[in-house]
C-alpha cells in the first residue's frame, strides 16, 4: 500500500516533522527551576482554597522538590512524549506521587504557566547580568583611577579634536554601562508582575488567590487582565532591546579599542591571552565564571583568546576578542528583531507563535553574559602606550584654548574663534606649529594677545581648564570615579 505523503497527522500518528517543529523541551528545559517554583506556589494556593487537601499539597510539594533535585543533579530523564518543560515536569511528578499529580493543573493552563515561568527566569538571569555589568564597570573605574595622568587626543568625526584624559574616555563607557544597569533595574520592576491565575485566557474559575501567588513567587503584583496575562510578551521584547543597547555600548567600545590598537594609532595593546595575564594583574575581579553552557552551545565554555595571529601574515596580531564583541552585537539585534516580527503577527491571547520567544532570550542572555565578561577581561589586561597617546597631541588641538585665552581677555567668543582660525592658518602657511609663532604674529591678529599666550601651549593646562562637572580635568574625573564607586557599593 502506498503511504500518503502527508498522511501522518490525519491517520493519528504524529508526523515526525510536526513533532520536530512543535517540541520545545530541548531548549525550554532551561526553565525547569522556574516551572517547579511556580507549581509549588500553585499547589499551596490550591490547598489554601481547599481545592486539594493539606496532605495532597504536601505530597505535591515534596514530589516537585524531588523533580527539581533530579534536574539539578542532571538525573532527569526526558521521555519521547515530553513536549515541553511543563509536560515533562508534570509527567515526572505523576510517576513520583501518583494520581494526585493530576490535581496540580486545576484551573491553570500552560498559557499562564509559561508566561509566569519566563518572567521568573528572565528576572533571575537579569540579576546575574547586572553582576556582570558591575564587574565591568569596576574594571573601567579601577583603570581610570590608575591611569588618570595619561593624556590622549579626544576625537570627533574621527578627527583629533581636543586633549582629554584617557580615564575620561574609560569613564564615558563606565557611565554607559551604569545607565544600562539602571535601565535593567527599572525593567525588572516593570515586568515583575504575575500572569499566573489568568487561566487559559478568561481567568481562574477557582477563585485562586493571585496576591498570595504573587507574594510566594516574589512578584510585586499581578497582571491586571487575564487576556493580557497570557498575551503579553512585552517583557521579552523589552529585555531584547535592553540587551541590544548594552551590546551597542560593548560594540562601540570594541570599535574604539580596535582603532586604537592599530599600528597607525598604537595607543593600546591587547594581551595575548587575557586569561594568562589576568593572573599577572592585581585586578581582583572574577572574570572567569562562565554560565553553564546549554548542551548544544559548548563553544560558550571555551571562548577564544582576545587576539590571534594571522595564518598567512606573521607580523599580524588580530584583535579577535574585540571583533567578536562587535560582531556579537549584530547577533543580539537579530534576536530582538526576529522576535518582534513573530510577536507583531499574533492575535490576542496565547498563540503557539509565542513559543518562539524563548530561544532569542536564551541566546541573548548567553551572548551578553559571555560578552560582558570578555569585555571586562580585555579591558583589565590591555596595556596602554602613554607615549603614543601623547605623541598624538598637537598644538592645533589647542586652537579652542587659544580662542578661550582671548575670551578671558574680554574678546567676544565669535570673534576669538575667527582669530584662532587665522592663527591655525598662519602656522600652516609657515609650515610650523602655532606654539612657534611670535608674540608679534599674535598681536597682528589681535592686540589683546600678550606674552602669557605661551601658557596656552600646554596640554595639561588645557585639560585642567575643563574642570566643570563632567569635564576632563583631574578633579572632574576623580569626582566621576567617586560617584561610580559610590554607586557600585550600593550594590
Ligand atoms: N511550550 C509552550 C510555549 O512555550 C507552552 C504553552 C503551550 N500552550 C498551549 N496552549 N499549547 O509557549
Amino acid at each position: 500500500t502506498s503511504q500518503k505523503l502527508w498522511g501522518g497527522r490525519f491517520t493519528g500518528a504524529n508526523d515526525p516533522l510536526m513533532d520536530a517543529i512543535n517540541v520545545s523541551v530541548h531548549f525550554d528545559r532551561r526553565l525547569y527551576g522556574a516551572d517547579i517554583l511556580g507549581s509549588i506556589a500553585y499547589s499551596k494556593a490550591l490547598a489554601k482554597n481547599h481545592i486539594i487537601s493539606p496532605s495532597e499539597r504536601d505530597s505535591l510539594v515534596t514530589g516537585l522538590q524531588q523533580v527539581l533535585q533530579e534536574w539539578d543533579d542532571n538525573k532527569f530523564v526526558l521521555q519521547p512524549a515530553d513536549e515541553d518543560i511543563h509536560t515533562a515536569n508534570e509527567r515526572r511528578l505523576g510517576e513520583i506521587v501518583g494520581s494526585v499529580a493530576g490535581k496540580l493543573h486545576t484551573g491553570r493552563s500552560r498559557n499562564d504557566q509559561v508566561a509566569t515561568d519566563m518572567r521568573i527566569w528572565v528576572r533571575e538571569e537579569a540579576s546575574k547580568l547586572l553582576a556582570n555589568l558591575k564587574e565591568l564597570i569596576a574594571v573601567a573605574v579601577n583603570r581610570a583611577e590608575r591611569e588618570i595622568d595619561v593624556l590622549m587626543p579626544g576625537y570627533t568625526h574621527m578627527q583629533r579634536a581636543q586633549p582629554i584624559r584617557w580615564s575620561h574616555l574609560l569613564l564615558s563607557y563606565a557611565w554607559f554601562w551604569q545607565n544600562d544597569a539602571d535601565r535593567l533595574a527599572q525593567y525588572i520592576h516593570r515586568m515583575n508582575v504575575l500572569p499566573l491565575g489568568s487561566g487559559a485566557l478568561a481567568g481562574n474559575p477557582f477563585d485562586i488567590d493571585r496576591d498570595f501567588l504573587a507574594t510566594e513567587l516574589e512578584f510585586r503584583g499581578v497582571v491586571p487582565n487575564s487576556l493580557l496575562g497570557v498575551s503579553d510578551r512585552d517583557f521579552v521584547a523589552e529585555f531584547l532591546f535592553w540587551a541590544s543597547l548594552v551590546m551597542i555600548h560593548v560594540s562601540r567600545f570594541a570599535e574604539d579599542m580596535i582603532i586604537y590598537s592599530t599600528s597607525e594609532f598604537g595607543f593600546v595593546q591587547l594581551a595575548d591571552t587575557y586569561r594568562r595575564s589576568l593572573r599577572d594583574t592585581n585586578d581582583s575581579i572574577a572574570i572567569v565564571t562562565l554560565p553553564r553552557p546549554p548542551a548544544d552551545q559548548s563553544y560558550l565554555s571555551n571562548p577564544p583568546p582576545p587576539s590571534t595571529g594571522s595564518s598567512l601574515m606573521p607580523q599580524k596580531k588580530n584583535p579577535d576578542s574585540l571583533e567578536l564583541l562587535r560582531g556579537k552585537s549584530g547577533r543580539v539585534f537579530g534576536q530582538m528583531s526576529g522576535f518582534m516580527m513573530t510577536y507583531k503577527g499574533t492575535p490576542s491571547t496565547y498563540n503557539k507563535d509565542l513559543q518562539e520567544d524563548k530561544e532569542p532570550v536564551f541566546d541573548a542572555v548567553d551572548t551578553l553574559s559571555v560578552s560582558l565578561q570578555i569585555t571586562a577581561g580585555v579591558l583589565s589586561t590591555l596595556t596602554i602606550r602613554p607615549d603614543k597617546m601623547r605623541a598624538g597631541l598637537s598644538h592645533d588641538m589647542l586652537a579652542t584654548d587659544l580662542a578661550e585665552y582671548l575670551v578671558r581677555k574680554g574678546v567676544p567668543f565669535r570673534e576669538t574663534h575667527h582669530i584662532a582660525g587665522a592663527a591655525v592658518k598662519l602656522a600652516e602657511e609657515r609650515g610650523t606649529s602655532m606654539a612657534h609663532l611670535n608674540l608679534s604674529d599674535f598681536q597682528d591678529l589681535h592686540p589683546a594677545f600678550v606674552d602669557d599666550v605661551t601658557e596656552v601651549w600646554d596640554f595639561e593646562r588645557s585639560v585642567e581648564q575643563r574642570s566643570t562637572q563632567g569635564g576632563t580635568s583631574e578633579k572632574s574625573v576623580r569626582d566621576q570615579i567617586e560617584k561610580l564607586r559610590e554607586w557600585l557599593k550600593q550594590g
